[in-house]
């Protein structure tokens, strides 16, 4: 079995381990959850922790001296605070697991970084390229010929179309829709509930229909 530690003690990072559970149940990669990190979890998040029967290790530093074989998920959905914190753990050496729960579709010719998580319900048809540390959360979907760099957060129920190219950091909030062979620039976020019909420039927020 593999140690796996989970950065992020709030909900993106439990809900993460219940993906990691779940691939473990359903007979892929042996993990075995060692517990949380986290530099600032809050009372109630310390409890909730509590509840699911893994412990709250200590800061994000506690990766540094971690056993060896020790890997790490980063349990973070603001692509831009989980950039700086893989930027931490890198420094530690710790690799980068990849969670693909059993109820989402990982289709042919697809590639993904080391750090992917994908919910349950998500769906990528196929050849698509994904980065280090991307986000697909419940029942988000991602066409054909599509990249998605790192960082990349897709929020549950948002449509990226086919052809899309999403760069690092971005952000797709939920139920969103990007209409195929549109750029999403770096570091912008679009808003819940938007679509995207022309390219969105670096580091704007965009939202409603059509976008602005
Ligand atoms: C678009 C977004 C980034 C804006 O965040 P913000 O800058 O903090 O915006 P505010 O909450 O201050 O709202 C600013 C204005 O935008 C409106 N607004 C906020 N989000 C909106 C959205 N998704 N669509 C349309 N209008 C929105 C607000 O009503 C407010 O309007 P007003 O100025 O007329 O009162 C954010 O609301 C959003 O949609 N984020 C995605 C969240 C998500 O996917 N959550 C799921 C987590 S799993």
């Amino acid at each position: 079995m593999t140690p796996l530690v989970i950065v992020g003690c709030g909900g993106h990072g439990r809900e993460t381990l219940t993906i990691a559970r779940a691939v473990v149940a359903a007979g892929g990669p042996r993990w075995q959850l060692a517990g949380f990190v986290d530099d600032r979890p809050s009372e109630e998040n310390l409890k909730r922790v509590q509840r699911l029967d893994v412990p709250y290790l200590g800061g994000v530093a506690w990766l540094r001296d971690a056993p060896p074989e020790t890997h790490h998920v980063i349990g973070i959905g603001d692509p831009r605070v989980r950039r700086s914190v893989a930027a931490r753990v890198d420094a530690y050496g710790v690799p980068a697991a990849s969670l693909v729960h059993p109820d989402a579709t990982i289709g042919p010719d697809n590639r993904y970084g080391p750090g992917f998580v994908a919910f349950a319900g998500a769906r990528v048809t196929m050849n698509v390229a994904i980065g280090r540390h991307v986000h697909l959360n419940q029942n988000a979907t991602v066409g054909h010929d599509s990249s998605l760099a790192d960082f990349v957060s897709v929020n549950p129920l948002a449509a990226v179309s086919g052809d899309c190219h999403c760069a690092e950091g971005v952000l797709i909030g939920t139920t969103a829709a990007v209409l195929q062979g549109l750029r999403v620039g770096r570091d912008s976020t679009v808003g819940a509930g938007a679509c995207v019909v022309r390219d969105v420039p670096d580091r704007v927020v965009v939202k409603g229909v059509p976008a602005r």
